[in-house]
């Protein structure tokens, strides 16, 4: 049985690790093994990449497309360290984030040229797209408030402007529109045990080897 790569995306505090970890938890109770991972940050290199990426850098602003860089090397990374290996032992990958994030935050959310994005992402992935990606749409300010309401400190990203995260939701909107059937959909402002079970149907639908 060949691996699966399952990606959780959406605009900050929408309920991506959350969820991934109760998704998780719910494939491994019907005995299926899982990795969980995130971009960027899923490798040891990642993990530098990903501090570089998210701390804040008040006079030295990362120049943007230094970042898009930055992205694309912690993906190729990912993919020929983590990806590529679990996929072919069969694994079920769940993954924060991919390549829909570089075309919401630096196309949609920075306007960068997304021949450019496009071309950069099918050098990192090599081609490889996820078997589905699951789009919590959140309104901006409810996934803002839910940051702000916790303990962590708002990163390089989420200090963003409210224009820029709303650009990114509708880049969001726009990718769910154009594929869709690899994104799909779950409305994130629902309580957590709703779209919990959400995913769990959607999973059901689109894995047909998970016979349930
Ligand atoms: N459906 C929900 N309703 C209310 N609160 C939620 C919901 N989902 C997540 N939360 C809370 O919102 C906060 C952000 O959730 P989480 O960290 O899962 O989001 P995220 O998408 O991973 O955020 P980030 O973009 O920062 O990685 C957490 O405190 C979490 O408990
Ligand atoms: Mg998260």
């Amino acid at each position: 049985m060949g691996g699966k790569l399952i990606v959780f995306e959406g605009v900050e505090g929408c309920g991506k690790t959350s969820q991934m970890q109760f998704c998780g938890q719910w494939l491994e109770s019907l005995g299926i093994s899982v990795i969980a991972t995130r971009e960027p940050g899923g490798t040891e290199l990642g993990l530098h990449l990903r501090r570089l990426l998210l701390e804040k850098a008040d006079n030295q602003p990362i120049a943007e497309v230094t970042e898009l860089l930055l992205y694309a090397a912690d993906r190729s990374q990912h993919i020929e360290q983590e990806l590529k290996p679990n996929l072919a032992a069969g694994k079920y990958i769940l993954c924060d984030r991919y390549t829909d994030s570089t075309i919401a935050y630096q196309g949609y959310g920075r306007g960068l040229d997304m021949n450019l994005i496009n071309q950069l992402n099918l050098i990192a992935t090599g081609g490889l797209t996820s078997d589905l990606t699951i789009w919590l749409d959140v309104d901006v300010e409810v996934g803002l408030a839910r940051k702000k309401g916790g303990e962590a400190s708002l990163d390089r990203i989420e200090q963003e402007t409210i224009a820029f995260h709303r650009r990114v939701q509708q880049g969001y909107g726009e990718l769910a529109a154009s594929y869709p059937s690899r994104i799909v959909r779950v409305d994130g402002n629902l309580s957590q045990e709703t779209v919990q079970k959400m995913i769990q149907e959607i999973l059901r639908v689109h894995l047909n080897e998970l016979t349930l």
